[in-house]
């Protein structure tokens, strides 16, 4: 089973023409990435990650994991971008809710740091390391970046403070460059153990890498089955597979239509709490990709029902300005269902027998008529349920509708020059050496 993109309530009338007359862009942008000849082709290692990734690789990450889970309560992954959320977006997914407040746990629970400069948020994490056995994955590809550079320095200090330095090299592991970057020089120079970020995989784009799978295989998940989902749909959207078979190629297309159309926002839609980060994941994905030489859709997402009490007035009845990608998850783990009441004083009894499920499903239903009859064109995507397995193919699938969308709009999708502009004021403000000249610049802006 895969999981499947559904566009019936998407395009409105005429929808077949519309797709079929956007079917040769996406046709020509799917031979662009598989040649390589177009822009950023120096980026395009994840094009063919998932089946090229080896079984050395896969027991090399398992054999990491094991040490780290054979010492450690928590490990903490510190990253930024794309350094962080396609791990954080998965373990989300997978995770207990509550999984904090569980006392016993099989695996290591894996925090984050590095993703913010919060000094509370750190202030706080630093609080409940002390006395536990903790371990760090420090992950950054150009080994350079601030956030993750400063929570390294303050928990390393932490943990060899806690452990000695002998014992915190066995809890330390980094992933970043073959040979560039501070983080690179500080691992060869101390010796911890380390993982390659290959240099044709941007950050976003590596999830699939140690920079995800080592998180998600530290904290129990089986690594195995995800990249074997992002196999099923490395073939599912091939080079030779024809335009309206390959779901990749047919959402890219369809949302550019859309953008055309008008609708510049595109909101990423759960039903399911879990799929929280996995929207935050989309967002870098598509948001930096896309969003460059003043194009590009602007990728936003809600919780629903949740955010139906206070986004979903926008969305019903705001500026016709946006589409609507839904996540749509088929099987729940678990069963709730809905007891009788013999008094009925709230009035539910009509709902006594059903699952909570079914609640959802039908608010779901719902919402999107409602939408649709309100003007969001509506697409589906639906997950047989939330599994290793399915959460690989929906990360694969989206990657490669992301390079398909990049070329369609006619931008660099591999590249960020916009992330610059705030690193170089911050370094201007924070007087970093080789940075004078922008300093006394901005300082006279202020
Ligand atoms: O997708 C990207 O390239 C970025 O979001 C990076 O992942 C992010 O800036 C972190 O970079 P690095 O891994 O070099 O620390």
């Amino acid at each position: 089973e895969t999981i499947n993109l559904n566009i019936e309530k998407a395009l409105g009338k005429g929808a077949k023409e519309q797709l079929l007359s956007a079917a040769p862009k996406a046709e020509d942008a799917i031979k662009t990435l598989h040649k390589g000849n177009g822009k950023g082709n120096d980026f395009l290692g994840w094009l063919h990650l998932p089946s090229s990734i080896s079984e050395t690789e896969l027991s090399d990450i398992e054999a990491a994991a094991k040490q780290l889970k054979d010492r450690c309560e928590i490990v903490v992954a510190i990253g930024i971008g794309g350094s962080y959320l396609g791990a954080k977006a998965v373990l989300e997914a997978l995770s207990n809710t509550f999984i904090q407040m569980q006392t016993k746990q099989s695996a290591p629970l894996v925090l984050f740091a590095g993703q913010n400069i919060g000094e509370d948020y750190l202030y706080e994490l630093q609080h409940i390391l002390q006395n536990r056995q903790f371990g760090l994955i420090n992950i950054s590809k150009s080994g350079t970046t601030t956030e993750p550079a400063l929570a390294f320095r303050l928990l390393k200090k932490q943990l060899e403070d806690q452990v000695g330095k002998n014992e915190a090299k066995n809890r330390i592991i980094a992933i970043t460059d073959a040979s560039k970057g501070a983080l690179r020089k500080l691992a060869d120079k101390e010796g911890y153990k380390t993982f390659i970020i290959p240099d044709n995989v941007g950050g976003r784009f590596s999830v699939l890498t140690p920079v995800g799978l080592l998180p998600i295989a530290v904290a129990g998940y089986d690594i195995r089955q995800l990249v074997k989902g992002a196999v099923a749909m490395e073939n599912k959207c091939g080079e030779n597979v024809p335009f309206t078979e390959n779901p990749a190629a047919v959402y890219a297309a369809t949302r550019n239509i859309l953008y055309k159309a008008g609708k510049k926002i595109e909101i990423l839609v759960n039903f399911n709490p879990k799929l929280h980060f996995f929207a935050e994941w989309w967002k870098q994905l598509y948001g930096e990709s896309e969003g460059k030489d003043h194009l590009g859709i602007y990728p936003a997402s809600v919780d629903f029902t949740t955010d139906l009490h206070s986004m979903g007035q926008w969305i019903q009845d705001g500026e016709r300005t946006i589409f609507e990608t839904v996540l749509s998850v088929k099987k729940m783990k678990y069963k709730v269902e809905i007891p009788a009441d013999e008094e009925n004083l709230d009035g539910l009894n009509f709902l006594a027998g059903k699952r909570v499920d079914e609640v959802n499903k039908m608010a779901e239903l719902g919402t999107q008529i409602a939408h649709v009859d309100g003007g969001v064109p509506n697409l589906k995507i639906e997950i047989p349920e939330i599994t290793e397995y399915y959460l690989g193919q929906l990360i694969y699938f989206f990657e490669k509708a992301c390079g398909i969308s990049g070329y369609i709009l006619g931008v660099n999708p591999f590249d960020q020059p916009g992330v610059e502009a705030y690193k170089k004021n911050m370094f201007a403000l924070l007087g970093k050496p080789g940075y004078e000249a922008e300093t006394k610049a901005i300082k006279a802006k202020l």
